[in-house]
This record gives structure tokens, sequence and C-alpha cells, in this order.
């Protein structure tokens, strides 16, 4: 059952074919990590993790911050190793076949396509709040919020991922330059936050520090987990990297070590200067993103940040800069797409990658005559992204997402030992340190969150991974093309879609 391995050579080979031209240093693949990395995790789901952990939302930040930090000295070492498209599908299949490979790949689209309706139920809720306070207009609930959360239907979420799907077909990419200013949008928004709230911070406002325990710093930091995801989109690079042996583990690493510094200094301002405490009935915490929490928020007029959908626009007008929170508002609603625009394009590109195996069919690969790209799967993955936005709060998207993306680091983890213990002599342009330490830590860092996330996301990814095992064996096994004895080493570019970053002019 594992013995479908596809050749790492054979892969390598491939990629050398493939000649794209390496353009990506090292602080560009920081830069492209940090752009897909900070999103609707820190703008949006500050607000879950306070209503889960209250301040021990710190630690929750710690944790995940932590557990990705592990998986990412892993993720680099296989980077470094196969720096290749695919990420960790393609891992998957060197070292441990094609099932296990099929199951990463098909986790794989919860972490992007779930996590792109995520970001885009994200963005609704700061350009909402933005129109509301700028232009001091009621916009009905109704319209802009999905059924498990007050409302009926998210028009704005499903018209924003309406609108990256169409730039994705039409072959929109994000240059390196577009991206270093949406970078700069983020990381100014959120030093701007820093400094007006840490100030104010009070230290009363971290009592109780853990209302609901630690098992409410263990939910957190599965859901927070979510904040951190988008790393990994620095090994699709990998192709287009100069000495991608040094500069992608400073990419993966620097961009995870960023973030985690804005993180914890966000949330210490959040906490310190409006407080976040849960909001509780009858000494239990009511879970974010459920009809009930929406009744009692309605019922005190929203006046906690847990009831946001807007956290830091929403403390900073709380404490008196409304047109600073406004302007919070606005670099969420600029900034905001283009991670919905990375995750979907990581989708396109996991797609296409299966699908030229043999895995998917190959419709899935075809690309569009005049536009050259995948449009296809593009617009498939949009409608989905669409619905997912429309309907579903956003805290569960996160979490399902993250149970996607917990599976495919956790068959890193595992990937990385078994390559060193089959292929010691393998060159290693990167060596994961300490990996017998770091690897099973990760692991089980894998395992301590996915226990962590709500019973429904756990359980709806145990349906979908018995969706994907029955699709393999009644579709894919028998079309593989290394099952099939085709093991090919693709001669040129013209089957792959537009790359992530195109070289810098
Ligand atoms: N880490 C990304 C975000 O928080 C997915 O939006």
């Amino acid at each position: 059952m594992f013995g479908r391995v596809k050749p790492l050579d054979a892969i390598l080979a491939t990629a050398e074919k493939k000649s794209l031209h390496r353009s990506l240093g090292a602080f560009q693949l920081t830069m492209l990590g940090v752009g897909a990395v900070i999103g609707t995790g820190i703008f949006v789901l500050t607000a879950e993790a306070a209503q889960k952990a209250g301040p021990g939302m710190m630690i929750s930040f710690m944790i995940a911050g932590f557990v990705c930090a592990v998986s990412a000295l892993c993720y680099a070492e296989m980077a470094a190793m196969v720096p290749v498209s695919g990420s960790a599908y393609t891992y998957s299949y060197a070292v441990m076949g094609e099932l296990v490979a099929w199951m990463v790949g098909w986790a794989l689209i919860l972490e992007y396509a779930v996590a792109a309706g995520a970001v885009s139920v994200g963005w609704s809720g700061y350009v909402v709040g933005l129109i509301e306070n700028a232009f001091s207009i009621n916009i009905p609930d109704l319209l802009v919020r999905g059924p498990y959360d007050g409302g009926v239907i998210n028009l704005p979420a499903m018209l924003i991922a309406g609108l990256v799907t169409w730039l994705l077909v039409i072959g929109t990419r994000e240059s390196a330059s577009v991206n270093a200013i949406l970078v700069s949008i983020k990381v100014t928004a959120l030093t701007l936050f820093v400094i007006l709230a840490v100030p104010v911070m009070k230290m009363e406002n971290f009592e109780p520090f853990s209302p609901l325990g630690f098992s409410g710093i263990g939910a957190a930091a599965a859901s927070i987990f979510f904040a951190y995801v988008g790393f990994d989109a620095v090994s699709t690079a990998a192709e287009e990297t100069k000495n991608p042996q040094r500069n992608m583990p400073i990419g993966l690493i620097g961009s995870l070590g960023i973030c985690t510094i804005f993180y914890l200094l966000v949330a210490a301002g959040v906490i310190g200067s409006v407080g976040a405490q849960p909001v509780m009935v009858g000494g239990v915490g009511l879970e974010p993103g459920s009809p009930e929490l929406a009744q009692q928020c309605a019922a005190i007029a929203d006046q906690a940040v847990v009831c946001s959908k807007e956290a830091l626009a929403w403390t900073l007008r709380e404490i008196g800069y409304l047109q600073i929170g406004n302007l919070i508002g606005l670099a969420a609603g600029l900034a905001l797409p283009s991670v919905i625009l990375m995750m979907m394009f990581g989708q396109t590109r996991i797609f296409f990658v299966m699908s030229r195996d043999g895995l998917l069919p190959e419709v899935f690969s075809k690309i569009h005559p005049r536009y050259n790209t995948p449009h296809v799967i593009t617009i498939i993955t949009g409608v989905f992204v669409a619905l997912f936005a429309a309907f579903f709060p956003v805290g569960l998207l996160a979490n399902i997402s993250n149970s996607g993306t917990l599976f495919a680091f956790a068959a890193v983890s595992i990937a990385v030992i078994v390559i060193r213990r089959k292929e010691p002599e393998r060159h290693r342009p990167f060596r994961t340190p300490a990996i017998y330490l770091t690897a099973p830590l990760s692991l089980a860092g894998c395992l301590y969150l996915f226990y962590k996330l709500d019973w429904k996301s756990q359980q709806l990814f145990v349906i979908w991974a018995v969706i994907g095992l029955v699709v393999y064996f009644a579709y894919s096994r028998s079309r593989s093309h290394v099952g099939r004895g085709m093991v090919e080493v693709h001669e040129d570019d013209s089957d792959i879609p537009p790359q992530p970053v195109p070289p810098i002019n």
C-alpha cells in the first residue's frame, strides 16, 4: 500500500528540466511568507481566541507559534532538499507513497480552499465595520453574516471570493512589488495598533488570566493556529528561489518569527487596553460563532471585544481612536484579499500537480488558451470558496482549515525522519536541528492541537478523509501515472500554471 513511491530523483529532475527563473532571495521569500501569513487570524480570530481563553490567549499564541516553528524546521529540510512544487503532497509522495500523498493532498484542500473562505468572511467583517463607522450607515446583519452568526447570507464575503476567482482566472499574479506594498500596509497597521494600545494597558485587565482554564487556552491555540498558516506557501516558491538551500529555511523561519512577535504584541494590546474576558452564561463560555453567543452579544450591544467581527478596529475605536480604527479597517480591507489570492492560488497549484500525476481528472489541469491559467479548477475552487464564505462563521472555517493543515504538517514531520533513515547520504542543504526531538515535538504538537479543535471540525475532517479514501480507491488509484509505470519528467513549462511570484523586475 505504501509501495507506490514517486522517486525523489525523478521529482528533482522535473524541477531541473523546468528551469524556472530563479530570482527570489531570502528577503523576498520572507516577505512572501509574511504576506501569506498575516491575515484573518490576527485581525479577526483574536476575538474568538479571547472568547475561548480570555487573557490566557497570550499562551495560546505561544503554543500555536511553537508548533508552527518546529513544523517549519521540518518543512525547511524537505523544502531545501526537494525544492519543487506541491509542498507536503510532493514530499509525502517521495517518502511515504501514493496513498499518504493523496491523503495529504486531500487535506491540503481543506487548508487552502476553506482558509480562503475564512479569510473572505474576515474581510467582510472589517469592510462592513468600516462602511458602518465611516459613513454612519447601518447594514442589516441578515445580509452580512451567515446563518450561524445571526444572519442569513454573507454577501460581501461571497463577493470578494468571486472577485479573487476572477482575478486568478484572468491570470493576476501577485507581483513581488505588490506583495511588498501589502505587507507594508499590514505591518504598519499592526505597528500602529501596538503603539496606540500598549501604552493604555491596565494590568488588572489581565485578571483573571485564564477564566476557562488550560482547556480554554488549548482550544484557543487550536483556533489561533490559523493565524500562522500560510508560511508553507513559501515552500511553493522553491523552484523560483535563488540558492533555495540557504534562502528557503530563512524565508520559512524568518516570516514565522516576525509574525509571532507581532501577534504577541497585538494580543497584549487588545487584552491590556479593553480587556478580553469571555462572555459566559452560568460559568460556561459560549462557543464562538454560535447563535447563543450572537444572542448574548446582541443583549450587550456588542460591547465586548469577543463580540466584534473586527477586533482590532473595534479596540482602537473603544480607546478613543475612531478614525484610526477606520484606517485599520481600510488596511484590512486592502490587504486581506491578497491572503485569499495566495490561498486560492495554492489550492489550484495542488490540484494541478495532483492532476498532472493522474490522481485527479485531466480537465483540472486544463489551461485557458488566452489567459494561460488553469481556469476550470480555479472556477470550481472559487464556487466552493464563495459558498463556504456565504454560509459559515469564520471560526468554524478556520478550525476546519486547521484540521487539514495539521494533518499535512504531521505528515511532513514523519516524512522528514523517514527519509533521514532511508536516505541518510542524500545531500541536505538544511538539516532540521535536533531532528529526533524537533520532528516528534512537531508531530505531538499537531496531534494535540487537532485534539483541541471543536468536535464539529474534527468530525468534518474525518468525513472528508473518508470521502478522500473512497475517491482514491474508486478513481485515482487505477489512473495514477506512478501506478501505471509512467514516471515522467516534464520537459518544459507549458503545462504549468502561473507561478505565485514572478521575477522581480
Ligand atoms: N494565516 C492566514 C490568516 O490569518 C491564513 O489569514
